[in-house]
């Protein structure tokens, strides 16, 4: 059916609860004053055919109106493939503060919610800093301080990090973004002397994360909470290359906040919302982490917040839906972990992660433990909930089982044989043992270990890559000793992964032939720079995270004091070049607002180790029941295809 096919559909009537009223209002309070909304009730007799008509751009609450088929319905999203830009009349702003119209629940509306500071720690005094952190760990160890920091020098030493926080609260506000008065985000990179902004001068959904989280610890609500609504409503657009769309639910990877000539008056403008899917993306991929990292922003929003009434409402419960029902969509795939393209995540360009990507796997498991804390029960989910539970307790096992590596298992590896032809296979993927890179053989502590970066048929990507396993370790995907293993091989690889600036984004970089193959000759992905090696001071915060997690905050400490020898004297970079992080990036942005959030949600965190709860998942003893099920129906025990069919209802 084509898009107008469509349309006429929805017009007709066709597309019973396209319109229903739940749906239609629910992110009408998005933007609008009541008095518009009335308003454009008024107008509504002949309304819908003009807006379809009228133009590419669309009144916002159109879009709202338009885009929200519960249940996944097929036609909303062709529906609204005439409106290319979200839009707002700026007299709106006053809404932000105003009253939910139709959800009769007070719908997001929850100023008082600046009050309900759940973390009654957060911002407290109690500051846990370096030095303390040193001592404590002496303590830990049973050593004395040997006193070499004197007061006054640690008077000093705090004065200097008190200055570089300020700036970077200053940074982060003034790289805020307005929509219609309100604040929707933070662009990518706020660098004045550069020329060549590219899109930076956009907000991207996963750059967000770190300033989202900094606000919400600052008790500063309102910007998270707009930018979940409004990204909501993007979720929905047409999202075409060449004539094909992607699937319903996606996110954006970025949007802007454009300035246009309002329709039919030459003298007024209005701001629209303009999102990229990756339709205008460099290599044009579609960014699956968004929508993931949304998810798990919504959580730590209600977490933090005490409003849970963003996340129960119609259209975030169908937003939360649309996109696992685009994650959990059956394909050809035999393993639990999400089949994805090269560059769709952190790494958005082409470094050979194609295929099932540990970054993509650790914010899916993430995301599926968040939306199942949030999903309100109701009758027409139940498959969706019944799936997304199979699916945790498969992709976990999956990950600890298939991708964990130590000493241990790379010798297994070494003494693999392969060709094996069975249901009890040992060697599973038919991995080659010649397959092991050299540099791991020597680079592999005895103590410790990690998560390889991807696994396929007869292919292991024993590359470190960073986020992946902090998120593993932050989520839960890494058992508990897994994700303390990760935490020691940190420590054991210190001179490898952080260096002069935290956190090499993988280890090791590609190189020579290798480089040339895997990337396509990327000049902007030589070794040891960008995506391939280089050094990304904005995963200090998944650091302080995980570390949180496992109560080893000594780690994150020390990190941190390593960047703030020089993020700020630096300009905050984007990333850092050379094995050893000694160069600001070649092309690097300065004044990256992740590398600046980064760090002050590091420094939150620190302060109140407790916070980070706000963004770790556990187990519950009914996935635990599940996986340990599963275990001992699985692994390498003597099975035949019966037991395979066994499916978990948790
Ligand atoms: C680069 C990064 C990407 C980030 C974007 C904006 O493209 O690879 O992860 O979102 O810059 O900062």
């Amino acid at each position: 059916m084509g898009t107008s096919e469509a349309v006429l559909h929805v017009l007709s009537g066709a597309v019973p609860r396209l319109f229903s009223s739940d749906l239609c209002s629910s992110n009408l309070d998005l933007v609008f004053s009541s008095k518009y909304h009335i308003k454009s009730v008024n107008k509504k007799g002949s309304s819908y055919m003009q807006r379809f008509k009228c133009s590419r751009l669309a009144r916002c609450q159109i879009g709202s109106y338009m885009c929200k088929p519960l249940g996944g319905g097929l036609y909303g999203n062709r529906a609204i493939g005439r409106l290319k830009l979200l839009r707002c009349k700026c007299e709106r702003a006053e809404s932000v503060s105003g009253v939910g119209m139709d959800e009769g629940n007070g719908a997001w509306f929850v100023d008082s919610a600046k009050k309900l500071n759940l973390n009654g720690s957060i911002n407290s005094p109690n500051i846990l800093e370096f030095d303390a952190v040193e001592q404590l760990k002496r303590e830990k160890e049973g050593l004395t301080s040997n006193g070499t920091v004197g007061t006054g020098t640690s008077t000093f030493h705090k004065a200097s990090v008190d200055s570089i926080e300020d700036e970077a609260w200053e940074l982060l506000r003034d790289s805020m973004v307005y929509y219609c008065g309100s604040p929707i985000g933070t662009i990518a990179a706020n660098d004045p002397t550069s020329s060549n902004v590219l899109n930076y001068d956009q907000v991207f959904i996963r750059d967000f994360i770190p300033s989202g989280i900094a606000f919400l610890l600052k008790g500063e609500y309102d910007i998270v909470r707009n930018f979940i609504l409004h990204t909501l409503q993007l979720q929905s657009w047409e999202k075409t290359m060449d004539c094909h769309s992607p699937g319903q639910g996606l996110m954006p990877a970025s949007f802007k906040v454009r300035t246009v000539p309002l329709d039919g008056d030459d003298s007024a403008t209005e701001e629209v919302l303009d999102p990229d899917f990756g339709e205008a993306a460099i290599g044009r991929v579609a960014p699956v982490d968004s929508g993931l990292w949304w998810i798990i922003l919504l959580r730590a929003y209600g977490k933090c917040s005490g409003d849970l009434s963003v996340q129960e409402r119609v259209d975030v419960q169908t937003g939360i839906k649309m996109i696992l029902r685009l994650c959990l969509a059956d394909g050809f795939d035999m393993f639990p972990t999400l089949l994805v393209t090269d560059g769709s995540c952190m790494i958005d360009r082409r470094m050979g992660i194609h295929g099932h990507p540990l970054e993509i796997q650790a914010l899916f498991y993430s995301a599926l433990l968040c939306a199942r804390e949030m999903l309100t029960p109701e009758d027409g989910s139940a498959d969706l909930i019944r799936a997304l539970n199979n699916r945790l307790v498969a992709l976990s096992f999956h990950i600890r089982e298939y991708y964990w590596i130590d000493m241990r298992k790379l010798n297994e590896i070494y003494r693999y044989k392969t060709e094996e032809y069975s249901y009890d296979a040992v060697n599973k993927f038919n991995i080659y043992p010649d397959q092991i890179s050299p540099w791991l053989v020597e680079w592999m502590p005895n103590k410790g270990g990690f998560l390889i970066g991807n696994l396929q048929p007869a292919h292991m990507d024993f590359r470190f890559f960073s986020l992946g396993n902090l998120w593993a370790v932050a989520s839960g995907l890494a058992t508990t000793d897994q994700s303390h293993a990760i935490l020691d091989l940190i420590e054991a690889k210190w001179a490898d992964l952080v260096a002069d600036m935290p956190f090499k984004i993988c280890y090791p970089a590609l190189e020579g032939r290798e480089w040339q193959i895997i990337t396509g000759s990327d000049p902007k992905n030589t070794p040891w720079s960008y995506h391939n090696g280089g050094s990304w001071p904005t995963l200090l915060w998944q650091l302080t995270v995980a570390c949180m997690k496992m109560n080893r905050p000594e780690i994150a400490a020390k990190a941190i004091s390593v960047a703030e020898k020089r993020i700020s004297r630096d300009k905050w970079p984007e990333y850092y070049d050379t094995k050893k992080a000694r160069f600001i990036g070649k092309q690097s942005h300065l004044f990256q607002t992740w590398s600046i959030a980064g760090y002050l949600v590091a420094k939150l965190l620190l302060a109140d180790p407790n916070a980070a709860k706000i963004l770790t998942t556990e187990e519950d003893s009914e996935l635990v029941n599940a996986f340990s099920c599963m275990i001992s129906a699985n692994p390498r025990r003597k099975r035949g295809p019966k037991s395979l069919k066994q499916t978990y209802i948790v």
